[in-house]
């Protein structure tokens, strides 16, 4: 039997069931933990089940010599240092495939909802504004052949190109990586991100954050963009430089902006709040029950996985020797 520390309780059932094998330890509500706050909840533990706000730095792997396998409960792993991990024998693993479509489906809730102005008229609505139909009465922006550019065609990226030809809209994307399938559907691919944003419409952004990607769209390249196109963040706040975003919507260069991210989370850019062109979501991207509960699901079996001497499912990090 293990000991498996978890700094939220989760969805479902899955915690319940590594309970029946393991010694399982739910951290109370409160705030992110970070270092020392962080080792000491840990402690003994074999296995660390966490959130992506808990940051799991190297002083927590000297701290914790027990700990065998941290497994993030979130697709993005910018929160764990990944290089001590891997030197100090612990595995790192995520939750990827199973959020991709409720992530996807966000970020098109947001792109129709910044561009046909949703949460705008929503609120007319609610404050006693509509006094009827018009013809010129809040128009906004149709997609069909407009052109959504995705930036990091990873699983999420794919389901978001996938969705684009529903609204008739012709894909560009950047990426480490080329997705030739997408390219014989009719994806332009674009290596230089900068030469890709003059031609879109709609910047939906899917790459992780990390050190390469941290303030990627800039005061220049938000210039770069059309004047009028639209801004959509799913991804990790970090990946927009916040106040440059808000002063590209400020001086009218931007038509709006749709996001589920932030670069200071959860505070959010009180330039932001006040805007009428602006979606805010509370990093809603993966929440649906369903998808919260496989992302249980799919936490624990690779801490079953680990603690029984097993390559897990979904490793981030493979450490160079895995502690015993
Ligand atoms: C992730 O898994 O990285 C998401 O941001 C959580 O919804």
């Amino acid at each position: 039997m293990g000991e498996v520390a978890v700094t939220a309780a989760l969805p479902g059932r899955a915690l319940s069931l590594l309970a029946d094998q393991h010694h399982v330890r739910v951290r109370p509500p409160g705030a992110p933990l970070a270092g020392r706050e962080l080792a000491a909840f840990v402690g003994d533990a074999d296995a660390l089940i966490c959130l992506l706000a808990d940051r799991v730095t190297a002083e927590l792997f000297a701290l914790c010599p027990r700990l065998k396998v941290v497994a993030d409960y979130a697709v993005g792993v910018n929160n764990v240092d990944l290089e001590a991990a891997r030197t100090s024998g612990v595995w790192v693993t995520n939750t990827p495939d199973v959020l991709t479509a409720a992530t996807a489906d966000l970020a098109w809730a947001l792109i129709l909802a910044v561009t046909r102005r949703v949460v705008e008229g929503d609120r007319l609505v609610r404050a006693g504004g509509f006094k009827g139909w018009r013809p010129d009465f809040m128009l906004g922006t149709g997609l069909q052949g407009k052109a959504p550019g995705i930036v990091g065609m990873g699983r999420i990226g794919r389901a978001v190109a996938r969705r684009a030809d529903g609204f008739g809209m012709r894909v560009s994307y950047t990426s480490l990586e080329r997705a030739p399938p997408f390219e014989a559907m009719g994806a332009e691919y674009v290596a230089d991100l900068d030469a890709l944003l003059p031609e879109v419409d709609v910047l939906s952004l899917h790459c992780p954050l990390t050190p390469k990607t941290r303030h990627l769209i800039d005061a220049r390249r938000l210039h770069l963009l059309p004047r009028g196109a639209f801004l959509v963040n799913t991804s990790r706040g970090e990946v927009v430089d916040e106040a440059a975003l808000v002063a590209a919507l400020e001086d009218g260069h931007l038509g709006g902006a749709g996001l589920d991210v932030y670069e200071r989370e959860p505070e959010v850019h009180p330039g932001l709040v006040g805007r009428s062109n602006v979606v805010l979501l509370p990093h809603l991207g993966s929440a649906t029950t369903d998808t919260r509960a496989a992302m249980a699901d799919l936490a624990v079996e690779n801490v079953r996985a680990v603690l029984a001497g097993s390559v897990p499912p979904t490793p981030v990090v493979t450490p160079v020797v895995p502690r015993r």
